[in-house]
């Protein structure tokens, strides 16, 4: 909280300031902060978005990814996916059917609820393994994100997945998921 206090503060100084010197102009420096080198833009910029834009360059196998997922995930998330003790990654529901606004309770994986297959790579990627966020190649986040379609049953045992093809995947809830292009009025798509 103190920290958001914080960058609130700093927020409102910034805006305060460029709105006067909007008026006056621009100085030519603040007196601080120093240009921001291009290797540490790149460090934070890592977002993938749902059509690939994003993707580093790399590929992994479904083989491969077992065997990391083996070592640095199972761990947490179960040998299989599916017994925990913390989130359960497979399972797929029979016909696909999407039962979670009537059923609450009904657990949600990524083979019957996530609509990109981008996103997995995405968040594998910034946030997992849950103690070492951020310490895996992209070849191996390519290698883990395979072998988990492969154990939902999206993808076959032989596929090598890169920046190439990823997108290119239809998650099997794809279609439970439209944009909200409401206009404020009663039109709902
Ligand atoms: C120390 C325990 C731990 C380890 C090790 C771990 N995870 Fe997780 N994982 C978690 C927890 C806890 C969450 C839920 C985080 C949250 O909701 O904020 C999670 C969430 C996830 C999710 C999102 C699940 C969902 O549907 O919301 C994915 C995908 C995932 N982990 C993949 C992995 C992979 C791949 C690895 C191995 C590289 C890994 N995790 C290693 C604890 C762990």
């Amino acid at each position: 909280m103190v920290r958001f206090l914080q960058l609130s503060f700093t927020f409102f100084l910034a805006l305060e300031s460029s709105l006067l010197f909007a008026e006056k102009g621009l100085p030519d420096t603040y007196g601080m902060g120093r240009t921001v080198a291009a290797d540490e833009i790149a460090a934070w910029d890592i977002d993938v978005r749902p059509d690939g834009r994003g993707l580093p360059k790399g590929n992994g196998s479904v083989q491969k990814g077992g065997e990391i997922y083996a070592q640095k995930c199972a761990l947490c998330h179960g040998a299989s996916g599916t017994e925990g003790p913390f989130d359960v990654l497979v399972g797929r529901l029979s016909e696909d059917v999407f039962p979670f606004a009537r059923e609450p309770g009904t657990v949600k994986t990524i083979g019957n609820y996530w609509p990109y297959a981008t996103t997995v790579f995405d968040y594998i990627n910034r946030a997992m393994p849950f103690t070492a966020p951020g310490s895996l190649r992209a070849d191996e986040v390519y290698a883990l994100v395979a072998y988990l379609l492969h154990l939902n049953a999206i993808v076959p045992a032989n596929t090598v997945l890169s920046q190439e093809n990823l997108p290119a995947i239809t998650m099997p809830a794809r279609h439970r998921f439209v944009l909200d292009d409401r206009r404020g009025g009663p039109e709902v798509r």
